[in-house]
């Protein structure tokens, strides 16, 4: 059995790798890897095959989390590769919502933060592209939220 879990952004070079570096360090850390599958993607194709946005990997890196991987768009297809679509904000979940083919793929998608008991439902996770450093931190402490929720979520509905 594995929970293959998927982060999307818009350009996944901020948002969706930021969260999937701090997801996959509480998976490894929670020794949960060899169960939980962690990705991401982007809605937009502008940046694919680019790595991590250097603000974002300095605010990771900063953090204690290393961030990996070259961006990829998300398509319709994807779906069916995971069991949770998790979309960093409203716009992206729209995006998502429209790309899904059956209420199968509508019932994977979530937003981030709805993860998060201190948040309000509906939250966005800021976009930091054209934002100054702080707008990073940012990103890095709301996706730490989220995704300490979110993986209480996957062992409690999973049962790990
Ligand atoms: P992300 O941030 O969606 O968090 O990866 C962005 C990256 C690039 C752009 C927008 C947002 N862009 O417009 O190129």
């Amino acid at each position: 059995m594995s929970v293959r879990i998927c982060f999307v952004c818009l350009g996944n070079i901020c948002r969706s790798p930021t969260a999937e570096g701090i997801f996959r360090k509480l998976v490894n850390d929670a020794s949960l890897s060899d169960v939980v599958v962690v990705d991401s993607a982007g809605t937009g194709d502008w940046h694919v095959g680019a790595p991590p946005d250097a603000r974002s990997a300095a605010a990771a890196r900063e953090r204690g989390v290393a961030l990996q991987g070259k961006a990829a768009q998300f398509t319709a297809r994807d779906f069916a590769r995971f069991d949770l679509v998790i979309a960093m904000d409203r716009d992206n979940r729209s995006n998502l919502r429209r790309l899904a083919r059956s209420d199968e793929d509508r019932k994977k998608i979530h937003l981030l933060r709805d993860f998060d008991p201190e948040s309000s439902a509906d939250s966005d996770v800021p976009d930091p592209y054209y934002g100054g450093a702080d707008g990073f931190a940012e990103v890095f402490a709301i996706c730490s939220a989220g995704c300490a929720g979110l993986l209480e979520h996957v062992e409690a509905t999973y049962e790990l």
